[in-house]
């Protein structure tokens, strides 16, 4: 059944690529596959109201689950922060994943980075993404209103919460305003997570480069509340310096690192046309990364503070090498667009691991 709707799901989504391309080069615009995602997830959606149960209803395997600090997550897969859309998350939450952390989410609304900022790369023969979105988003109060309208928390899996910011004090207040939010709803079950690298916004404060204000940041947050914090660090830092960050993290209570991001590529780096995203490059996701990734844990474990890797995972063998470094959680985000049924299919696979 899995394998059915897989082919299914992977036939129907080349095929919207092709038409979509199609289209493009008619009317004269430059290829974007952004336009193709968007129209994916209205189908998606679509699709739910009278094949939902039968397309995308897998209940998670027993005996898989894990857990991080207080939080249950009854898979080890998660969503990695990279989608708004609360309905087409609740979706993916159905397909089996554990928990999901959901986009970086600034104060402000914002349109992002100018159009094409997403296109499909193929790299080494492995098919991935560069993007660079630049965070388009609702702001907290369009996050906060999009929560009270979604039956997101009725899983009662964790959602984690992605917070950005320009300064320290709008990381502060972001995390503020969306914690009073949430510590008002009972028997919820959420993190959050700091970005504390994008890419794509260069008015962005990078905290990688300055871990006194991470540190500040981190305290700050736990002066405030008990909730489990995590943040992601990127594969473009050194290795020292991940060291010197992971030792900084786990400093502060009730913490994980979440080690991978997409690094940073060029359009001609992973065989673009310079004007493929409009800003000359952006963040590269999908299996082509996870070696990184792998590295990346492998240094961290020895941190012993605990580890959620995301970067390129796609196969239950990508897990089984991350379970075996110590890792409790695994954030996904390409291989779930590329194919939503892997999530169901490394569920049950890890049963039988
Ligand atoms: C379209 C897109 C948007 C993303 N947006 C965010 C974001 O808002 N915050 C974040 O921390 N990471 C973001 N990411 C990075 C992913 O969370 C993930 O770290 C990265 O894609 C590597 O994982 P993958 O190889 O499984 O895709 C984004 C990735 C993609 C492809």
């Amino acid at each position: 059944m899995i394998c059915m709707l897989s082919l299914t799901y992977r036939i129907i989504r080349r095929f919207v690529i092709w038409v979509v391309y199609a289209n493009q080069r008619i009317k004269g615009q430059p290829r974007d596959l952004e336009d193709a995602v968007l129209y994916g997830d209205q189908k998606l959606k679509g699709i739910d109201s009278y094949l939902g149960r039968l397309a995308y209803d897998f209940p998670i395997p027993q005996g898989i689950g894990v857990h991080l600090y207080d939080l249950f997550f009854p898979s080890p897969l998660t969503l990695a922060a990279y989608k708004d859309d609360l309905k087409v998350i609740d979706i993916l939450l159905r397909l089996g994943l554990g928990g999901a952390t959901l986009k970086t989410i600034l104060k402000e609304v914002r349109q992002g980075n100018p159009r094409p900022r997403l296109q499909e790369v193929t790299v080494n023969g492995e098919k991935g993404l560069v993007n660079a979105m630049g965070l388009p988003g609702s702001g907290i109060s369009g996050l906060i209103q999009s929560l009270k309208e979604s039956s997101l928390f009725a899983h009662g899996r964790p959602i984690g919460i992605s917070i950005g910011g320009h300064t320290i004090t709008e990381y502060q207040d972001n995390f503020l305003e969306l914690h009073r939010f949430l510590s008002s709803i009972r028997d919820i079950s959420y993190y959050f997570e700091l970005n504390i690298s994008c890419p794509n916004t260069p008015d962005g404060q990078d905290m990688t480069k300055s871990p006194h204000l991470l540190e500040s940041l981190l305290q700050f947050m736990r002066n405030h509340s008990d909730v489990v914090i995590g943040v992601k660090l990127t594969p473009d830092q050194s290795n020292e310096d991940l060291v010197a960050f992971a030792e900084l993290i786990k400093s502060v209570d009730k913490t994980y690192v979440n080690a991978g991001n997409a690094p940073y590529r060029t359009c001609s780096d992973v065989g673009l046309p310079e004007q493929a995203i409009s800003i000359g490059g952006g963040g590269y996701s999908g299996r082509g990364i996870f070696k990184r990734t792998l590295e990346m844990t492998t240094i961290l474990a020895a941190m012993k503070v605990p580890l959620v890797a995301t970067g390129g995972i796609s196969t239950v063998d990508h897990v089984k090498a991350l379970r075996d470094k110590g890792v409790v959680l695994m954030g996904m985000a390409t291989a779930v667009v590329q194919d939503p049924y892997c999530i169901p299919r490394i569920n049950r696979e890890l049963v039988l691991a």
